[in-house]
């Protein structure tokens, strides 16, 4: 059930989450599906909620970077760093695990991801839980990420107990994944902190070329699909005129466009790349629900959230 996330809604989902249910609530990137990350009961019922492959472990989410200690068994200078600039923020980071967490969250790997959420319905679920909080994405597995409490129900209401409703994500994709498993760190996932922005305070980051097996579980090539097939092209000139009838184009920013197509949709009229984030998953659950033959995106530079935008885009039409 969507519930608006008051206090006493926030204490209630926290006493949900305590004693080992799973709610879903509001990140600043996407919404989560969040359990108790120390209880592996709870963690187990919510990779069945999300019929989440168990070989895919799971972001633990804590409220401060003070947290962190304890989760992980040691932590290097660029990680003081980045937590110092980036946190509460998109940024996820990959280290050795501590006791604390049990296997089931990091799918047997001896290494967790972490991240501070910037939320205030996050950070006082978290406080009120008294807990750290594992949390994928709140949406059926493999499928687009949920920006909007709405988005939730529509997937997974009839699983979920508790949906705490905190508004359309303000970032609107995923976090950044980097891991400090090696040196130089590895950019796993491009996300809401841009690959720039990282090198700007901790210098090189590695982005690794070839699927590495164990290195990024959970990157599987075609994800965050809707059900409509989607086509990334150059520019809207090279769908052909006959495949344009029936079809929805996706614009990123604004662009000219030949005649014949169904829909256009333009994720940031204004051509502002955190605008066209913020509104990607939404625009993809709207295009396929419109009943589209397929869903023509148009490619743009991976450069800033370019990155992110353009991987999301991929896996979409993977
Ligand atoms: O923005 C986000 O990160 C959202 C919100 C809810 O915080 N969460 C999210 O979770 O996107 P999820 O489960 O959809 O994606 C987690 C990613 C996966 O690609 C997973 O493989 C990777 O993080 N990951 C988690 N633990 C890992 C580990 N120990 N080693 C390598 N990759 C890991
Ligand atoms: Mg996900």
């Amino acid at each position: 059930m969507i519930v608006a996330a008051t206090p006493d809604a926030v204490a209630r989902a926290a006493a949900h989450i305590r004693a080992g249910g799973v709610v879903a609530f509001p990140t600043e990137t996407v919404y989560g599906l969040g359990a108790d990350a120390t209880n592996a009961l709870a963690v187990a019922r919510l990779f069945e909620i999300k019929h989440r492959p168990s070989f895919d472990p799971l972001i633990v989410h804590v409220s401060a970077s003070e947290e962190l200690p304890a989760l992980v068994t040691a932590i290097p200078p660029a990680v003081h760093e980045l937590a110092a600039r980036f946190w509460p923020g998109p940024l996820t980071v990959i280290l050795p695990k501590t006791e604390r967490i049990p296997d089931i969250v990091t799918a047997g790997l001896p290494s967790v991801a972490v991240r501070v959420p910037d939320h205030p319905v996050a950070l006082e679920l978290i406080r009120r839980a008294a807990r750290p909080i594992a949390a994928p994405s709140a949406n059926r597995f493999g499928y687009v990420s949920p920006t909007a409490a709405a988005h939730v129900a529509e997937q997974l209401g009839h699983r979920v107990e508790i949906i705490l409703d905190g508004g359309s994500c303000r970032v609107g994709i995923e976090s950044t994944v980097v891991s400090f498993l090696a040196e130089p760190p590895q950019l796993l996932r491009a996300g809401g902190i841009t690959l720039e922005d990282l090198e700007a305070v901790i210098g090189r980051v590695a982005i690794p070329t070839a699927r590495q097996p164990g290195v990024a579980p959970g990157q599987l090539d075609r994800h965050y699909a809707p059900h409509t097939p989607v086509d990334l092209v150059e520019s809207p000139a090279a769908v052909p005129e006959r495949d344009r009838c029936g079809a929805a184009l996706l614009l990123v920013q604004p662009t000219a466009y030949p005649p014949g197509f169904a829909r256009v949709e333009v994720l940031a009229e204004d051509g502002e790349l955190r605008r066209a984030a913020a509104n990607l998953f939404a625009a993809l659950r709207r295009l396929d629900a419109g009943g589209f033959t397929r869903i023509y995106a148009v490619a743009i530079p991976e450069r800033g959230l370019g990155r992110a935008i353009m991987d999301r885009l991929q896996r979409a039409a993977a």
